[in-house]
């Protein structure tokens, strides 16, 4: 079915009409309260009254080195808001972020798309602009935007530039795991080392392989929530200012047509989105993201769809991990509209986005990063989902960043009761290079937040033989700049008592991508007595944030949201 009505066509409200009129137009105590206050900031009537207020949401803070220039590109935010009328104001958000945050930044996600949705839900806001990129708070600012229903831009932080080391190329996270290995296996001097850390992340952005920063930032792209383009700009470029001073622009006029995420999110945008995503290469964590957003928008988006879709969508970026070049080099072939213009036939680009109708698309410069259809960098798409015994209700594996010797597989399972439990046995237990690795107790109430443990480390001693990639299953998620035969977001996780909770050592286990299985052979009888004996964990929080967590979080295959966080309430306070 073919969207026909165009947002160019959305009424334009009168400013009586604008939601922050309530605040500040109408004759009562309570809006002269608001424009006294508004004065005691410093700005007269005629700077604000009747003109859309933007807010500016931004998860800047020195502790999010992928964010740093956020603080400075607000004003470039703020200069477009002011050309096309609006009025500007900054709201800091929680700047979750992947490098400094313990357990997990995934255990914050739900909290910045809730204070997202209340900041904008209890404040005179008309629009928002959502700045971010690194990994978690892409979705978490959209999930807030789509649940409280307003008029939104996402200004995406950009990725940083390639890393460099005497003249190599460095990807983040990648290149990190990499020389990690090698310097376990003894081939990296310590002044090797110092070097790589000084150059592996030398300047502001997000990490610039196709991780889950890059793969996230493409869907808001590809979902029409970005101007077109906008992803995969490199943060510090000159572009990436007039990027951010345009959406100011655009979020002005967002307002003024009430264009609200309901009015572009429909179950056409996901599913674009989702095909993107496999096209890219893009991260497992996209898998997560995306039905939890796509839950929000009362969109049903499941595993199988990736699984369905993922037969038919070649790989064609090639971007680290699955691939060789870097997001600047993406960029320079032609970034997210360049995707779409190969996988044009597979899309429903005719559909709304923030920037007008129609999502952009334009030919690639470069067949090398954005691979032609008949010259994919892998025929199918990068992800699967597997089920069986072991996962009922499903695991996901990113096969083209696998060896392919491994993707049918059987072997003995080496079992760890978490992360730390891994780290202090792994360089001792009697594995071989046909062992599999399970690592239960680490999904999103037993990580708790299902941190990014699911690439296991080979064991020192498999390492100086050579071997680089084994079979490891876990109810954990990885890193989107990871890679190996992972089997993740295992469903039901083992502390909810998952068949995970039930492996031991040595019992066989059989990886089969082909047929999408993956199975524990162990007869059932043998199970049911094993689960008889299994006793469920204590939850990992006492009170706060963590208790809430705990028991709210859905599992992995519904998008680990809170479950009382689905769906939308709409803009308005629910008390006035
Ligand atoms: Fe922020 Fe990778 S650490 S995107
Ligand atoms: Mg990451």
């Amino acid at each position: 079915m073919i969207y026909q009505r165009s947002v160019d066509t959305f009424e334009q409200m009168r400013p009586e009409e604008l939601r922050s009129h309530r605040w500040y137009g109408t004759d009562s105590l309570r809006s002269f309260s608001h424009r006294a206050r508004t004065r005691q900031l410093g700005l007269s009537a005629e700077e604000h009254l009747g003109k859309p207020v933007i807010g500016i949401l931004n998860t800047w803070s020195e502790l999010n080195p992928c964010h740093i220039h956020l603080r400075e590109r607000a004003e470039d935010v703020r200069r477009g808001v002011w050309q096309a009328g609006g009025h500007p104001v900054e709201l800091p958000v929680m700047a979750v972020g992947e490098t400094f945050q313990k357990p997990t930044a995934m255990l914050y996600r739900n909290l910045l798309a809730m204070e997202t949705e209340e900041v904008l839900r209890s404040y005179p806001v008309d629009a928002a602009v959502l700045m971010g990129g690194c990994d978690k708070t892409t979705p978490a600012l959209l999930m807030g935007a789509i649940s409280a229903d307003l008029p939104s831009i996402f200004v995406p932080c950009g990725p940083m530039l390639p890393g460099d080391w005497r003249g190599r190329r460095l990807g983040s996270g990648s290149d990190m795991w990499k020389y990690w290995a090698d310097r376990r296996a003894g081939l990296v001097t310590d002044e090797e080392w110092r070097e790589i850390e000084e150059g592996i992340a030398r300047s502001p952005g997000h990490c610039m392989t196709m991780g889950t920063a890059s793969t996230m930032t493409s869907v808001a792209e590809v979902l029409g929530m970005t101007v077109p383009g906008a992803a995969s700009i490199p943060a510090v470029l000159s572009a990436h200012n007039r990027m951010a001073a345009e959406s100011g622009r655009t979020a002005v006029r967002l307002a003024w047509e009430d264009v609200r995420p309901s009015r572009l999110l429909d179950e056409r945008a996901y599913r674009d989105a989702l095909t993107a995503v496999l096209a890219l290469g893009g991260s497992t964590n996209a898998v997560i993201h995306l039905i939890a957003m796509a839950r929000r928008s009362g969109v049903a988006l499941t595993l199988d769809d990736f699984d369905e879709a993922s037969r038919r969508v070649p790989v064609l970026a090639d971007v680290r991990p699955t691939g060789a070049f870097l997001m600047e080099d993406f960029h320079r072939a032609g970034g997210v509209p360049a995707l779409l213009h190969r996988v044009a036939d597979l899309l429903h680009l005719d559909r709304p986005t923030v920037a007008g109708h129609g999502v952009a698309t334009r030919e690639p410069y470069d067949d090398t990063v954005i691979r032609r259809r008949d010259d994919p960098l892998s025929p199918e798409g990068g992800l699967a989902v597997l089920r069986g015994n072991l996962a009922p209700d499903g695991a996901v594996i990113k096969h083209a960043a696998a060896e392919p010797r491994l993707l049918r597989h059987t072997g003995p399972a080496i079992v760890f009761d978490g992360h730390r439990d891994l780290l202090a046995r792994i360089d001792d237990v009697p594995a071989t290079p046909g062992s599999v690795l399970v690592l239960r107790g680490a999904g999103p109430k037993g990580g708790p937040g299902m941190p990014e443990h699911g690439m296991l480390p080979i064991p020192d001693r498999l390492l100086k033989q050579g071997v680089r990639d084994m079979v490891r299953i876990s109810d954990a998620r990885m890193s989107g700049t990871s890679y190996g035969a992972c089997v993740l977001h295992v469903a039901p996780e083992s502390h909810v008592g998952g068949p995970l909770a039930l492996v031991r050592d040595g019992d066989p286990i059989t990886l089969d991508v082909g047929a999408r299985r993956l199975t524990l052979e162990v007869s059932d009888e043998e199970l049911d007595r094993r689960r008889r004996g299994w006793t469920p964990p204590p939850p990992h929080h006492r009170r706060g944030y963590g208790a809430l967590f705990d028991a709210h979080i859905l599992q992995a295959d519904q998008g680990c949201d809170f479950d009382f966080l689905e769906g939308a309430g709409g803009p308005e306070p629910e008390v006035d």
